[in-house]
């Protein structure tokens, strides 16, 4: 069996020679004594023009009878076509029917939308779009890797289980097998833990990040790249209760040595998928989003802007005295919404920025305190289009601002005694982040909605299959 992906390589030595292809009919045309078939077997989204005769292919009526969606097994000669828009067909010696469609094939000729295409999550994947966006997704996944491994990093796998809250926001999606409708008691009426699984609350893990760093001060650099859950009530185009992370742990490393980590990062895979994806994004260019290969090429070529939260804030502010509107105040302290974020990256800086050193308020408990004391050292790196692609921090590596910080927020000290631990026995500053494989895709794509670059998206209200 020969891939299209492969003939359309090779075309010129295969020409004259016999293949089988195997695939998925897109189009049937039958002009009596000879049609057409198109098929696509996914090697890449461009198809394979089949022509059959009714001379020579003893099933001809089966064939020209199939509609798309159908599954056939082509074999026959490949003939170079200088002249007509596509470089060669297939000739058709025999044409077998795996498997006919039925003729309510959801997916027609004619574009559907996205929208549209979202209640067909398991048909899908058969479309150009999707076709481009899946190989980009796992061409992406293979670039990270790559920049990692080349560089020494160890790749770790943290549990999807856990029992500590990394980001303290309390967005997670409870384990448990208690039965729900029957709930041991204590006697001050809290759930009794002790009788459940793991003898304690347990839920799906936010972030990897406090086991990488137990890594990290083993090896020195890791990765982990796994799937994450959060339970936000965000029904937006860019958040998705679960998604892949990266997260990348370095010792002896500050927020600078971070900030270029994730900016050589971003640029390694953008050059890499650049290289080894031209037709998708030349299908994406054209009918996703105009500018995406010129970005995708500036973006690879030049520095990220590096601004400070209180810069950046001072930017916001002066746009606002100058009519900008905001639907949400700005002021020192705030979280940057969504809004402001695309400002700052798409209106002034225009290209990938940094923002560092937010207020400790807002921030999580394990980021580093700055000696101003109101300030962490954290580094957020927004986009064009997405706006937060990336969080990380420089992480608190000194045991007392790191136990005072864990009692000022209440938290269970406890529960994090492992993480105190690490600043006991050979502390060092370290530092990581956390990119957003989904929105990596987003970025790398021109797709605006995080639920078409998820196979099968769980969002609020929503997860079939
Ligand atoms: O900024 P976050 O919450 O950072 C962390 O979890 C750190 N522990 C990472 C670290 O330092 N190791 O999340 C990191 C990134 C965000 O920048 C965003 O790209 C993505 O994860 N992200 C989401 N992507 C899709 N849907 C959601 N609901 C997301 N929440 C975060
Ligand atoms: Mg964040």
């Amino acid at each position: 069996r020969t891939r299209i992906a492969q003939l359309f390589a090779d075309a010129e030595s295969l020409g004259g020679t016999t293949v089988t292809v195997a695939g998925w009919v897109r189009s049937v045309r039958d002009m009596k004594n000879f049609g057409f078939v198109t098929v696509n077997d996914g090697s890449c989204f461009k198809d394979l023009q089949v022509v059959m005769s009714r001379d020579t292919l003893a099933n001809y009526d089966e064939i020209a009878h199939q509609v798309a969606g159908a599954a056939v097994i082509c074999a026959g000669e490949v003939k170079l076509t200088p002249d007509a828009p596509q470089p060669f067909e297939l000739a058709a010696a025999t044409i077998e029917v795996a498997g006919a469609s039925a003729g309510d094939y959801p997916l027609q000729k004619k574009r559907t939308t996205p929208e549209f295409l979202r209640t067909q999550q398991h048909l899908r994947p058969r479309t150009n779009l999707f076709r481009a966006v899946f190989r980009i997704r796992s061409v992406a996944a293979n670039a990270i890797h790559t920049f990692f491994q080349d560089r020494g990093f160890v790749y770790v796998n943290t549990p999807i289980i856990t029992t500590s809250d990394c980001e303290g926001a309390g967005e997670m999606f409870h384990v448990t097998t208690l039965d729900l409708a029957n709930v041991p008691k204590n006697d001050d009426g809290t759930v009794d833990y002790t009788q459940d699984f793991f003898g304690k609350p347990a839920s799906l893990t936010v972030s990897g990040q406090l086991n990488a760093e137990n890594f990290a001060m083993a090896f020195g650099d890791v990765y982990t790249f796994g799937p994450t859950f959060r339970a936000e009530n965000s029904n937006t185009a860019r958040h998705a209760a679960e998604f892949w992370m990266i997260e990348p742990e370095i010792a002896f490393a500050d927020l600078e040595d971070d900030m270029n980590l994730a900016e050589d990062m971003l640029k390694f895979v953008i050059s890499y998928v650049m290289e080894k994806c031209p037709d998708e994004l030349n299908m994406l260019n054209k009918f996703v989003d105009k500018g995406l290969i010129e970005r995708l090429t500036h973006v690879a070529n030049s520095d990220f802007a590096r601004v400070t939260y209180t810069e950046a804030i001072e930017i916001l502010e002066a746009a606002v005295a100058k009519g900008q509107k905001f639907e949400f105040p700005v002021s020192w302290g705030i979280d940057l919404q969504t809004e402001h974020e695309r400002f700052l990256t798409e209106q002034y800086f225009k290209k990938p920025t940094f923002v560092t050193d937010y207020p400790v308020e807002i921030k999580a408990f394990y980021m580093r305190l700055n000696d101003d004391g109101k300030t962490v050292a954290a580094a957020d790196c927004l986009v064009p289009g997405i706006g937060e692609i990336v969080g990380g921090s420089q992480r608190e590596e000194r045991l007392d601002v790191l136990e005072r910080r864990i009692s000022e927020l209440g938290m269970d000290p406890e529960q994090y005694k492992y993480y105190c631990d690490l600043r006991r026995f050979g502390t060092c500053k370290h530092a990581g982040f956390g990119l957003g494989f989904e929105r990596l895709v987003m970025y790398l794509t021109g797709v605006s909605n995080i639920r078409d670059v998820i196979p099968h998206p769980r969002t609020v209200g929503n997860a079939e299959f």
